[in-house]
């Protein structure tokens, strides 16, 4: 199993790649000073998380949803059940979860506190309706919303490409050195910053509304290849 780690200051984020029938991409926050953890979008193997973070000694206090989507979620209620772990996802997010346990709203901006680790909140919708990427030190864990060279779609319920343009504008004034991190691993390598996918995601470069649209919705159709490398302005203008 691939996996990768990194080591901050208050936190240790963990991440598990490939799991699943989507292949998923699940990421550990392990909060030093309170020896406990949140799990982000936990999906297709709950006991191997569970497992995973007992042996470490810690506790699973939370789960921080992105999206609502099945490949997300589908571990939820079974680690909920198994842990009493406190669901959180974003506000607009909550009327689409298929879960049966309570969840905890948050909102834009709002702040998460594990331990001694804040969590800041960032409503990205587009990809879904209530669709939020989370925040930490250097580190931007962004679900479906962006993919390295690469971003979800706007195909399923609670979808719009408008918003989704809106939330990549948003995500433009991210810090170049913060690292992005991806529910899946679709693009031709994992590990990426928010400045290199600034210069070379298509999401990202496109800087007008319209040929934002244009872009995701030729896709959809089938008449873009989708791009698991970097583009320019020049060769995404001759895409369009
Ligand atoms: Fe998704």
């Amino acid at each position: 199993m691939l996996e990768k780690k990194y080591t901050e200051k208050t936190f240790t984020l963990e991440i598990l790649y490939h799991i699943g029938d989507y292949e998923n991409s699940i990421h550990f926050v392990f909060d030093h000073a309170s020896k406990t953890c949140a799990i982000v979008d936990p999906a297709w193997e709950a006991d191997l998380f569970i497992q995973r973070i007992n042996d470490k000694g810690y506790k699973l206090t939370d789960i921080w949803l992105t999206h609502w989507h099945y490949d997300h979620t589908n571990a939820v209620d079974e680690i909920v059940e198994k842990t009493g772990a406190k669901i959180t996802a974003g506000i607009n997010e909550i009327s689409y979860l298929q879960i049966e346990h309570e969840v905890q709203k948050v909102n834009n901006n709002d702040m998460l506190h594990l331990g001694k680790t804040s969590i800041k909140v960032i409503n990205t919708p587009g990809h879904t309706k209530g669709g939020v990427c989370y925040l930490l030190d250097r580190h931007l864990i962004a679900g479906d919303t962006l993919f390295v060279y690469g971003a979800g779609n706007c195909s399923l319920p609670g979808a719009n490409v408008v918003e989704f343009y809106h939330s990549m504008q948003k995500l433009k004034q991210i810090n170049d050195d913060v690292m992005l991190h991806c529910g899946h691993d679709y693009g031709s390598k994992i590990e990426t910053t928010m400045g290199k996918q600034k210069q070379g995601n298509a999401w990202l470069v496109i800087d007008t509304q319209d040929d934002f649209v244009k872009f995701v919705n030729d896709m959809s159709q089938g008449l873009i290849t989708y791009p698991t490398d970097p583009l320019n302005k020049t060769e995404i203008q001759a895409m369009l």
